[in-house]
Parts: structure tokens; C-alpha cells; sequence
């Protein structure tokens, strides 16, 4: 199996191939320095991506959901799929397809599901991350919650991958735009090129200064 092999396959998700793709090769090159990180497995397309990527290299994908969807997936919503739905609950449960797709792909010795809410997890997290990929619930508060409690583990020259970042606000929500320019701002990363709507920052290597810190002082100097 490799990535062409995925590209001809289906899965349910919300994610363009060309973001898929960039998830892949971040992933493989990031997952010889330690794990990769997604927050929002839902059925796995980014799982499958990011967990070849990780395969590849001997890496290690941690992939969290609760798996109940977000605010969009639910019963009358915009992205409600039935086919997800678990009827002895009445709510859906995404994992059972999550599982099906890593076990298809032979992924369950990369892929390790984590299956809770994001800041449950981050409480006492304590290993250090080479890829932090932001793609959970896209409200302001989830999106915000899932950078504040993650960041803290990126080592440096580790990636922060954010989804859905819409330069233009007619055509997505904010929220994850607005969280990319907090990070942005904060002076620690580097900006790397947009693949569709996938944002890519790069924390910067120990002592190393990044452009963003540069353009603060200048403007402070005058
Ligand atoms: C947009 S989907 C992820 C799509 C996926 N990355 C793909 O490529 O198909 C968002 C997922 O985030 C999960 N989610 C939302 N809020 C969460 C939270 N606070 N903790 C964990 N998972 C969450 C939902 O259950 C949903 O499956």
C-alpha cells in the first residue's frame, strides 16, 4: 500500500486530496522525530494520510476523538451522515468506521485511537509531539481549547497543522483562522505555504529566531 493506492480509495471525510497529500508528507517527515498528534479522527481519511506518513518512517500516529461528532454532524444538521448514527444510542458513533479504516489499511500498529475529548487527554499528556494536526470541533472555544492544551507539546521544529483556515470569510468559518493568527503572533513559528485550506506552521528550531519575532522588534524600533 502506498499513497497512490489511497488516493483511489474512498472514505468519508471533509478533506481534499491535495490536504491529504501534505498531511502524508509532513507526517513522514516529521514522525522520525517523535509522534504525530490529529485531534478529529472522525472515519480516518486524515488518519490514513498522516498514518502512512508515520508508517513509512517507523513513527507513530495518537489520533483523538470522542467520536459523538461535532456541533455539524449531529442529527439535523448541515453534515448529519444517518449511516453514522448508532441506533442503540440514538447518537453518533464514528468509531466503529474509524476502526475499519485503519484496519484495512493495516494501520493498527501506527495508528493508536485515543477516544475522548481532546482536553481530557491534554491534561496529563507529558510526551513531546513532531506534528499537531487541529481538525476537532470548529467552534471558537473547541478550536482555541484544542491549541492551548496541545502546543505546549510541540518540540521544536515540530509542525502545527490547522484544517479549514478560509482567508476569505464568505466562504468557511473563522474560528480556525482566527486560532492559526494567535500562533502566528506569537513569534514561535515560521509560516509555510497554504495547501487548499491547510494551514502549516513550524515551530521554530531552538535558538533560532523566526521572521514574525523579527518584524515585532523592527516595528518596536521604528
Ligand atoms: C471535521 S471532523 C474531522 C475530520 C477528519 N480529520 C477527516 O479527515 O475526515 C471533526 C471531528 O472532531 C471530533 N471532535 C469535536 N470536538 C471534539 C473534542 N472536544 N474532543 C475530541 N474530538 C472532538 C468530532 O467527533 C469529529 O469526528
Amino acid at each position: 500500500m502506498d499513497v497512490d493506492e489511497l488516493k483511489r480509495m474512498h472514505f468519508k471525510g471533509f478533506m481534499a486530496e491535495e490536504e491529504a497529500v501534505r498531511l502524508y508528507e509532513l507526517a513522514r517527515e516529521a514522525s522520525g522525530r517523535g509522534p504525530c498528534l490529529e485531534i478529529g479522527s472522525y472515519c480516518g481519511r486524515s488518519a490514513a494520510y498522516l498514518g502512512m506518513g508515520c508508517k513509512e518512517n517507523g513513527g507513530i500516529l495518537f489520533s483523538l476523538d470522542h467520536h459523538e461528532g461535532s456541533e455539524e454532524q449531529q442529527p439535523g444538521q448541515e453534515y448529519f451522515d444517518p449511516e453514522l448514527l448508532d441506533p442503540a444510542t440514538g447518537g453518533m458513533d464514528t468509531f466503529p468506521t474509524f476502526r475499519k479504516t485503519i484496519r484495512n489499511l493495516s494501520l493498527e500498529d501506527t495508528v493508536v485511537p485515543l477516544v475522548s475529548r481532546s482536553a481530557v487527554v491534554a491534561r496529563l499528556w507529558a510526551t513531546p509531539l513532531s506534528l499537531i494536526f487541529i481538525d476537532g470541533g470548529h467552534t471558537f472555544e473547541d478550536t482555541f481549547i484544542d491549541y492551548s492544551a496541545w502546543v505546549s507539546h510541540l518540540m521544536p521544529g515540530g509542525y502545527l497543522v490547522i484544517h479549514d483556515i478560509f482567508p476569505d470569510p464568505e466562504k468557511g468559518g473563522q474560528a480556525p483562522r482566527c486560532v492559526y493568527g494567535m500562533a502566528l503572533d506569537s513569534g514561535l513559528f515560521e509560516e509555510l505555504p497554504l495547501t487548499g485550506t491547510l494551514g502549516v506552521l513550524r515551530r521554530a528550531a531552538t535558538g533560532l529566531l523566526t521572521d514574525r519575532s523579527r518584524m515585532c522588534w523592527a516595528n518596536i524600533r521604528g
